[in-house]
């Protein structure tokens, strides 16, 4: 189970504290969204502030690009240090470059979706993708209520990933807070991306190996509850997944 602070819930007037509070929070990612005033109505950082703290910590940089033109950006932000750049399935007859265009720089490949938008729009691309970004919030703001449903498309992703032997990830991202994330882990999610919920808490620590907590368990119950006795002599895809 990957759990990834997201940056947009930080103090931007000291980062750097930010970053290393992160850093020895036991977290797996940090999650750094990009946001262009155009694809969503807000604006966040770009290539500079990622290039300034990729000294600061060894850990992987998610970057997940919530612009209209994200071709532009896909090389400043892989020079800048990103190691897997999210782009966003709305984008329609763009995303196949974009995706091959990530992984010709060597970045691992993220395909995110909002809401509203069909779970079956993803699925030409799911042989293509290292990981899925369902959105739980519509993207734009932090601290926004999770959007329960948007429950039965980590269902679905999940289902394909069974079916097709596939081993992309399954991440949420938008008010995930640690019940919500138990809902997450239990109906297939394996990363969870939290921002308010982490940062707001005075012990980053705490409250990463509180949420890793959850999921787990959250994923046990899943598997208890659903796998036939028999079954278990085979671990499941997603139990083998750190
Ligand atoms: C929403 C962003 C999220 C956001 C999550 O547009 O993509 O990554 O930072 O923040 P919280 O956890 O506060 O909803
Ligand atoms: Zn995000």
């Amino acid at each position: 189970m990957i759990i990834a602070p997201s940056l947009l819930a930080a103090n931007f007037g000291r980062l750097a504290r930010e970053v290393s509070r992160v850093n020895a929070s036991g977290a797996d990612r940090l999650h750094l969204d990009i946001m262009d005033g155009h694809f969503v109505p807000n604006i966040s950082f770009g290539p500079a502030v990622v290039r300034t703290i990729r000294p600061l910590t060894k850990l992987f940089f998610d970057v997940h690009l919530m612009c209209s033109i994200p071709e532009i950006l896909l090389e400043p932000f892989a020079e800048a240090g990103a190691n897997q750049m999210d782009i966003h399935v709305e984008l329609g007859e763009a995303v196949t470059p974009l995706l091959w265009k990530i992984k010709a720089l060597g970045r691992k490949v993220g395909l995110a979706i909002n809401p509203p938008t069909a779970i079956a729009m993803v699925q030409p691309y799911l042989e293509q993708v290292d990981a899925l970004l369902i959105m739980t919030v519509n993207p734009g703001f932090g601290g926004q209520s999770f959007i329960y449903e948007t429950l039965p498309k980590i269902q679905q992703a999940y289902e394909w990933r069974c079916e097709r032997a596939l081993a992309y990830r399954i991440g949420v991202d938008g008010g995930v807070d640690f019940k919500t994330a138990a809902e997450c882990a239990h109906a297939g999610a394996d990363t969870f991306i939290s921002g308010t919920t982490l940062f707001g808490r005075p012990n980053l620590g705490a409250a990463v190996r509180k949420m890793r907590q959850v999921v787990e368990a959250a994923r046990l119950e899943r598997h208890r509850a659903r796998r036939p006795a028999a079954a278990n002599r085979q671990p499941a895809l997603d139990a083998q997944l750190p």
